[in-house]
């Protein structure tokens, strides 16, 4: 549904969700800045996450690991050899593509020479073919040929007289040929391409020092790793225990798209549960579940989740068992988190490649081992962009002058909404209204983050919450005052975000009744 995704897109610029980084300057293709409400979505949604994994659990510790990583560490975990994506460049347009996004088409390949005048004022013969559709006559391709080459390369001037099909070379293709669906063009066999962010550190002068080189964490996973030791041995823990950690991830993605679901920087929400060998299958159906209900519980209903149980062959060498849990975005069904068996792939790799063992002694059992480890490894940018799609409604509804109009809505859950209280004083010019109202915004702002608004009709200040997913707003009014008699003085209006409807509530209540609703 790409209209539904252009409205969402567009809301979440217009309100101050998320902008594109660098817009200023045109823009920085796959990263993105969270404005005001994305930071407080964002943030509700760690904090919520860190709560249940870390502070609720007696068996799950917190870490906060460093972002620059050693390249001893990425070569040990296997990064630097092969955590890489298959690319495919396509030879007309010079476009980079990840080799599986292109669809495999059967055509017959028809190629072209061009003489393209270069700046030197040399020409040069260039060669290059275009997917002719099983069916179609390969001569009538040459339309199609110029126009992509005036397309593509705008610069290089080509007369559509040089423009010379090559009749001799015309080559069937059955689905096995990455063919560029935009513009006809041919891509190139796909290559590996290394997704990690590579710097220098320090001002050694020699490019090769190994210690000069540090990559950009492209997981937080490995730093969990390299410190389960130091996390075991200072904290007297038993198998099984788990170390969590929420930060900043970097992948240098061929083609970012989708909004914010593949961008170069990222934020991952990640436990490593260290276990004995016996109970990594069990654990790995436990954290599947633990990790559905907390998908419910900060509003991602259960039915738009799919659970693919990865197939044989298709998980990573090392996984014994992966579950990844899928959210029907409106592109798509696509993942949100991996629930991922890892055996003791990791700390062994870690082991082999510092030299320092990591076994762990069982003093009862006298057992000692390797960890195995299960990781539920979430992306919080995906899932901020998921709780956005999920809130996100056009609703029909009937005024208070009883017309069709419609509304836009957020139905976050109020655990997760940036916003969680509106506070108004129906007139702007009443005094003791203004008084009342900023009280009890002093009084609510340790606990929540309250909006103040007494621009405008009160109606229009409804709706402008609406749009943000603000669950309540609460109004003080004459009767709030005791103008209209003295059981409703020192009560004011909680009008809730979904069901439209209102209730009066005791100002003293408030606070208690909110927070109920809010945690
Ligand atoms: N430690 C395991 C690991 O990193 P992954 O499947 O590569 O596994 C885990 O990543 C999660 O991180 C994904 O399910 C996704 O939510 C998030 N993620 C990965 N790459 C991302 C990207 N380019 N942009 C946004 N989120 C991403």
């Amino acid at each position: 549904d790409p209209e539904k995704m252009e409205k969402i897109v567009s809301l979440c610029k217009r309100r101050g969700f998320i902008f594109q980084a660098g817009e200023l300057y045109g823009g920085l293709n796959g990263c993105w800045d969270y404005g005001p409400l994305g930071a407080e979505l964002k943030r509700n949604l760690k904090d919520y996450w860190w709560r249940k994994t870390v502070q609720e659990r007696d068996d799950v510790l917190g870490m906060d690991g460093s972002i620059l990583t050693m390249q001893q560490v990425l070569k040990a975990s296997g990064h630097l050899d092969g955590f890489s994506d298959p690319m495919s460049d396509c030879l007309l347009s010079k476009a980079r593509l990840r080799a599986d996004q292109v669809p495999e088409q059967d055509g017959t390949a028809v190629w072209y020479s061009g003489a393209e005048l270069q700046d030197t004022g040399w020409s040069v013969q260039r060669e290059f073919a275009v997917l002719v559709p099983e069916g179609k006559d390969p001569a009538a391709s040459k339309k199609v040929a110029r126009q992509f080459y005036a397309q593509f390369m705008p610069d290089k001037k080509v007369s559509p007289k040089e423009l010379v099909l090559n009749e001799e070379k015309q080559e069937v293709l059955k689905g096995t040929t990455r063919f560029n669906p935009d513009n006809g063009s041919l891509l190139t066999e796909p290559k590996d391409f290394n997704l990690m962010f590579q710097t220098k550190m320090g001002a050694s002068a020699d490019d090769n020092d190994p210690n000069a080189i540090a990559f950009l964490r492209p997981e937080t996973a490995q730093s969990i790793f390299v410190q389960y030791k130091n996390i075991h041995d200072s904290n007297r823990i038993k198998l099984p225990f788990g170390i969590a950690q929420v930060g900043k991830s970097f992948r240098n993605e061929i083609n970012p798209r989708n909004y914010t679901f593949r961008s170069r920087e990222f934020e991952q929400m990640e436990v490593e549960f260290f276990c004995h060998p016996d109970d990594g299958m069990r654990l790995t159906d436990e954290w599947l579940e633990t990790r559905l209900c907390f998908y419910e519980e900060i509003g991602i209903p259960r039915e738009k989740l799919h659970i693919l149980d990865v197939p044989d062959g298709e998980r990573a060498h090392y996984s014994k068992k992966t579950y990844d849990i899928e959210y029907e975005f409106p592109f798509g069904i696509q993942e949100l988190e991996g629930v991922a068996y890892r055996t003791d792939y990791d700390l062994g790799k870690h082991q082999k490649g510092s030299g320092r063992p990591l076994e762990y002694f069982d003093e009862e059992t006298k057992e000692r081992f390797i960890p195995h480890v299960v990781e539920p490894s979430a992306g919080c940018d995906r899932t901020v962009l998921a709780l956005i799609c999920e809130a996100f409604e056009e609703e029909e509804i009937t005024n208070e002058k009883g017309k069709t109009e419609t509304r836009n809505v957020m139905h976050f859950s109020p655990k997760v909404a940036p916003i969680k209280v509106g506070i108004f004083p129906l007139l702007k010019k009443n005094e003791e209204q203004v008084r009342i109202a900023r009280d009890i915004q002093k009084t609510l702002q340790p606990w929540m983050t309250v909006f103040y608004d007494e621009g405008g009709a009160v109606g229009r200040r409804y709706r402008r919450q609406d749009e943000v997913g603000t669950p309540f707003c609460v109004t003080i009014d004459f009767d709030t005052l005791g103008e209209n008699g003295e059981d409703l003085k020192g009560t004011v209006t909680v009008r809730h975000r979904d069901s439209m409807e209102q209730e009066r509530l005791p100002i003293d209540g408030l606070l208690a009744w909110l927070l109920e609703r809010i945690r």
